[in-house]
This record gives C-alpha cells, structure tokens and sequence, in this order.
C-alpha cells in the first residue's frame, strides 16, 4: 500500500512540536482529509519532508497510537484508524457541540481498561472482590486511598476514610447522617446544581453567601449566621464550579473560623482537586474536627467507575458507615480494586497529568476565543465561567444553541436569593480539539451577535 501525500498544517504556539503534530494530524482525520485506514508516510518521510527530528515524529506517531488516531503494523506502517474516525470527526460541521457537560476528555483508553481486566481474571483473590465487603470499603483500598489523599495534605486515614459510590453518594450520605430536614447550608452563591437537586429532596434550605474572587466571603457567611438557620456549609475551594474562582489560605482559614465561631459543619466538595496539585491545602486539613471532604476518580479517571471518597470527623465515622450500609450496603470493591490498583501503579497520576496538560491547553484556546471569559487565577480548569448581565446571558444560551453549541446558563448554579448573570462553559467534553474550537466559534459569535431574523424564522 502506498502511503498518502501529507503535509500537515502544524500551528505556531508554545506546545511541544510533536503534540502540534498530532493536533494537525487530528484535524486532518476529523476532516476526513485522511480517510481511515490510509497508509502514514514513515517516520523517516515524514521527517525529512517536514524538516524535523526523526524523534518528534516517533513520539507523534505514538500519541497519535496512544489516542487511537491511528494503528502500527509490525513491519507495514502506520495507518489512519477505522473505527475511531467515525467516532472522532463528531459528526458533520451542523452537529451539536456541547460545553455543558463537566467531563474530562476521554483519556482512558480501551486498553487500559482491557489489561486492568486481564489483571484482575490472573488475580487468585479476585472472589473476594465478588464478595459482601465492610461498609467503608476494603481495608487495603482505604489505605491505599487515604496515602493518595495525604499527598495534598488531606488527612486521611484507614480510620476517617469512607470509599462510596461517586461523589454525589458522599454529599447525599452526610446530608441524611448530619443533617436534619429544614436545616440550612451557606453555599456560594453560584453552587453545584447536583447539591440544588440534593438539598430539594431531602429538604435542606441552601442560603447564597456572596462570593468574591475566591469564592465564599467570610464575613457574607458571618451575616447569614447572625440571622441564624445554618447547620452547615458546602464549599468548593478549588476550582469552584461554575466559576472556576480558587480560595487563598487565607480565605480557608478564615472560613474555618467562621464555621468554628459558629459551630457549623463544613462540606468541602475537591472533586476538581487533582488539577492544582499546587492548590492551598484543603479546609479539611484546618478543621479536620467539622469537615467532610469529599472527592471522587468520576473527574480525574472515569465517572462509571462509581468511587468517591469521604474523609470525616472520627466522631462521625460510625453513624456515616450505617447510613452507607442501609443504602447501599457498599461501594462496588471491584472498581475500588481497579482504582487502588492504578493509584498503586501510577496510572492515576499519570492521567492527572495528561489531564491538566489537556485542560490547559483548551483553558487557553477558550479565553483567546473568548475575551469575556473570567481567567481562573488556576490555569488547568476545564469549566470556565462567562459573567453577563442575566436577560443577556439567557439571550446568548438561544443564540449559542442556534449556532449548535450548548452551554449553561447561571439559573442551573444560582442558590435561592443569590444573584444571577452568567454562563458556564466546559471544556472537556467535546472529544476533539477540532470540535471544541468549533464550539468556542460558535460562542464567539453569539456572545458577538445580535439576534438575527434568521435564528427566529
Ligand atoms: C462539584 C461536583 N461535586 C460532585 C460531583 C459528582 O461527582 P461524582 O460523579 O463523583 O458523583 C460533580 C459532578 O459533576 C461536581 O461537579
């Protein structure tokens, strides 16, 4: 087979030359300007025609391989992938782009997943994982989890550390152990619509505290208390969703102060944790006494894996691991297996990486298309927030899904009584770069654009 003349569009910027080259090379398979299953020139071709080190092309090649763009066959070349084309190219130009939903790019791949497996059926205790285990979680994993944990200074141990499943299960779990129905939660004033929905079913009053910068604002909290209500409060310091703001260790400590001033619980939700291994320490780490940090692999691995994790006041470990048992008696041992293990062996943190290389690398693309995004003072967030006035948010959310785009607009995130006027884009959940720039394009335009008779024809 012949191979098909290529000559790359490589783009100027600061990413290393071989990640340009697979981006181009993406491009060009979603474009369809190679078509699956077409023969690659040679590394040695390619990089002589390009004029550029036969190692670039090799490391290319083989995160193009890695990304499943294309297969090598022992001795007949590189080709364009068949079966992952269909699947990339997203569909024609007029498909849907959506920037509404806050999940990572696909970075597992299928073999990753396969040999986890194939471990798994070699493991000679694999029954045991089959099994009833404790509530909590299976020892070993527990550990292994809380060790992960403690690397950013969250403290946990086999004794504080409950393994649930995702999440979303957690904030649940310490809202029914904790709370009483009619009880009050501060949150900032743009929230996690899941905790919305949550705080409605079992009939938690949420309050909007005023945020600033870094989120939640001390004394905002200070004010709601003296009016009296609050049991609680569940805060976001890294990476806030929607607004991507991050808290100084200031703003931690003095949070903590409040809550302690006042004796309130403290939800502290670090689901987006692992992009800013940097990020201050958790609050959980300054009131271990009243916090229940919360934290999950849905972001950083996969969501259908179902594990999160929950690191609480020892006080509160017996009546939170009954609430688990009667629910759901545990979490599936099987992924948590799965988990430990990839914590165990570096897989997890090497996707963490990979990860904020490729949150950064889109955060940027974002806010050189957009000029009315909010820069997070955090360069890795795959959410970004978009301030508007709010007739005008709503305005560019119809416009924007005209242009086939989706977004969220700040009624999903406003607390009852909060403000409201903005829009949340995210950034991980078109599969290509291609669509993604294709999906800021069409938000620049509709953030650009007056309605037009067109859009209401
Ligand atoms: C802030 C926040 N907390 C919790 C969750 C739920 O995560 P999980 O899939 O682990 O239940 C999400 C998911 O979007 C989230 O954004």
């Amino acid at each position: 087979v012949r191979s098909i003349d290529w000559t790359p569009q490589i783009a100027p910027g600061n990413a290393p030359l071989y990640e340009r080259l697979v981006e181009a090379l993406e491009r060009d398979v979603a474009s369809g300007a190679l078509p699956p299953g077409c023969k690659l020139p040679t590394h040695r071709d390619l990089a002589h025609h390009l004029g550029i080190s036969l190692g670039t092309v090799t490391r290319a090649y083989a995160e193009a391989e890695r990304r499943r763009l294309v297969g090598g066959q022992q001795g007949r070349g590189t080709f364009v992938a068949q079966v992952n084309a269909a699947v990339l190219s997203e569909g024609p130009e007029s498909a849907l782009v959506d920037l509404s939903r806050n999940v990572p790019p696909p970075l597992l791949s299928a073999e990753n997943v396969g040999e986890a497996l194939a471990r798994l059926q070699r493991r000679p205790d694999l029954l045991k994982y089959l099994d009833y285990v404790p509530h909590a979680g299976v020892e070993a994993h527990r550990a292994t989890i809380s060790q992960w944990l403690a690397r950013r200074a969250v403290p946990a141990t086999t004794d504080n550390l409950v393994i649930t499943s995702g999440a979303q299960h957690a904030v649940s779990l310490v809202l029914d152990a904790v709370l009483k129905p009619g009880d009050g939660i501060g949150v900032e004033a743009f929230t996690y619509y899941g905790l919305k929905f949550l705080a409605r079913e079992v009939g938690s009053r949420l309050h909007a505290i005023a945020m600033d910068a870094e989120g939640m604002l001390p004394d905002a909290l200070e004010a709601a208390c003296a009016k009296g209500g609050l049991s609680a409060v569940y805060v976001m310091p890294t990476l806030q969703t929607p607004t991507a703001r991050t808290m100084s260790p200031q703003r931690r400590r003095d949070l903590a102060e409040v809550c302690r001033r006042h004796d309130l619980m403290i939800i502290e939700d670090d689901v987006y944790g692992f992009l800013a291994p940097n990020a201050p320490p958790p609050i959980a780490q300054i009131a271990p006494e009243r916090t229940f940090y919360i934290s999950s692999i849905s972001k950083s691995i996969a969501p259908g894996f179902r594990i999160g994790f929950l690191v609480l006041p020892g006080s509160q470990m017996q009546r939170l691991q009954r609430r688990l048992g009667v629910t759901c008696w545990m979490a599936s041992p099987l992924t948590s297996l799965i988990a430990a293990e990839w914590i165990q062996d570096g897989t997890a943190d090497n996707l963490a990486g990979r990860l904020r290389a490729e949150a950064k690398r889109r955060l940027e693309a974002a806010c050189r298309s957009l000029p009315q995004v909010e820069r997070p003072s955090l360069d890795t967030s795959f959410h970004l927030w978009i301030p508007l006035p709010s007739g005008e948010a709503e305005a560019v959310v119809r416009r924007a899904a005209a242009r086939h785009v989706i977004v969220t607009p700040h009624d999903a995130f406003a607390a009852e009584g909060g403000p409201d006027g903005g829009i949340r884009i995210c950034l991980g959940s078109p599969r290509t770069f291609a669509s993604l720039d294709r999906g800021l394009a069409g938000l620049a335009d509709a953030l650009r654009n007056e309605d037009t008779f067109l859009s209401i024809v």
